[in-house]
């Protein structure tokens, strides 16, 4: 048989979504399995984007349409961009892909060479990691631990950018740790990026999940010297609850925005019709359970704060957005479980499972094995209940 080609040996599947296809399985066969591993949001579209949807498909919207973004899908981004404060965009400025990750993965390729350099602090969204291995550039990543609150510092980044530096990947409220940058957290980095002529990709798509009225800030407002090399991503999937409609947008320099859509008309075409009109009605819709969904977080992120802060141990730097906590576990390694030794953020997420049916991702998959992943958007019960036994099992470690 044929070789495939050398790149796939650089590929693997997404770490996230084996965990979750495990919590799956053991569900199906009547295990008790409580699942603090994807980031999936616990509420469903509103009646609107529905009925967006079903007059799409009333109106014949299967066929060919535009590779950008129909105009609805690109007006839409366009105004909630503006009522945010981002103006001076239209629609040139725009494209749109299957998902965040999709217009990742077209950028990434639009704008590196195969040796070019990407940076991104650690820990890191695991796809990062993942796209750059599949196009064969390098990625520089920058450890950046529970000491230091899991955020960069300009300094770190003024060291690490070098002449083959070609892009920094910024996401901000942070998957997988749910740290927020202040305003003058931003401004630091943003005034280091003004002396490096480099691409900037800034991965919004939590944008609207920052708690403790810390407010969402970003490098194009805080640096406006950045504008024309900002790329901005956003996503209708955490925001909405429609992560399996599959729809990611970006704004950026025209040049940037016609490369995507090059590269979808190779490959995608287009956003199947029906999805794009029910992601419009989303984004153009009504917004005020924005603020609602924030409040719902950030009363779990209470609720995970308390049983983190009782464990001997265990550091977890507080969350201010987004769904997620990442709580250092290192402490416990070295330690038993049950005559079982832990020894790494595997052992402790597989026998966390295996003894109390609670399924977390190892920090491993983010590039920072000291810690594990809790995505706490999940059912008030059920993350009750996973705290619960993710106490038990760590006092059981001896
Ligand atoms: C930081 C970050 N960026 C991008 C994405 C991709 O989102 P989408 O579902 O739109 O592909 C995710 C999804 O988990 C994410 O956490």
């Amino acid at each position: 048989m044929p070789f495939l080609a050398d790149r796939m040996g650089r590929a693997k599947p997404s770490a996230i979504m084996m965990i979750a296809d495990k919590a799956k399985q053991l569900k199906a066969e009547g295990k008790d399995v409580i699942s603090f591993s994807v980031g999936v949001p616990n509420f469903l579209p509103a009646k609107h984007v529905y009925q967006a949807a079903a007059e799409s498909l009333e109106n014949d919207s299967g066929q060919y349409l535009s590779g950008r973004g129909e105009d609805i899908l690109v007006e839409a981004y366009l105004t909630r961009l503006e009522a945010n404060g981002f103006t001076g965009f239209n629609k040139s400025n725009i494209a749109s892909g299957i998902g965040a990750k999709h217009v990742l993965f077209s950028l990434l390729y639009a704008l590196l060479n195969e040796g070019d350099e990407l940076i991104f602090p650690v820990p890191y969204w695991t796809t990062y990691q993942d796209i750059a291995d599949l196009i064969g550039v390098d990625a520089k990543t920058l450890l950046c631990p529970s000491e230091q609150n899991y955020k960069l510092t300009p300094q770190q980044l003024e060291n690490a950018i070098t002449d083959k530096t070609k892009v920094f990947l910024f996401n901000n409220p942070s998957n997988p740790t749910g740290m927020v940058y202040t305003e003058e957290e931003v401004r630091a980095i943003g005034d280091v990026l003004e002396k490096h002529d480099i691409w900037i990709i800034s991965d919004d798509i939590y944008n609207r999940m920052v708690f403790d009225n810390l407010g969402f800030h970003h490098l194009w407002k805080t640096n406006p010297a950045l504008r024309d090399r900002i790329i901005m991503i956003d996503s209708i999937s955490k925001s909405y609850g429609m992560p399996g409609w599959r729809v990611g947008m970006m704004a950026g320099p025209e040049p940037v925005a016609s490369a995507m859509v090059t590269l979808n008309s190779n490959s995608i075409t287009n956003i199947p019709g029906v999805v794009g009109a029910a992601a419009s009605a989303a984004i153009a819709g009504p917004q005020d359970f924005a603020d609602e969904m924030c409040i719902e977080f950030s009363r779990k992120r209470d609720e995970v704060m308390q049983t983190m802060e009782l464990l001997k141990g265990i550091i977890c730097p507080k969350p201010q957005g987004a769904f997620y906590a990442f709580p250092d576990i290192s402490s416990v390694f070295g330690k038993r479980y049950q005559g079982v030794p832990i020894n790494n953020d595997v052992d402790f997420a597989e026998k966390l499972l295996e003894a109390k049916g609670v399924a977390v991702v190892p920090g491993s998959a983010f590039g920072e094995s000291r810690a594990i992943r809790i995505s706490y958007a999940c059912k008030p019960n059920d993350l009750t209940e996973g705290l619960k036994r993710f106490s038990e099992f760590v006092n059981e470690i001896g």
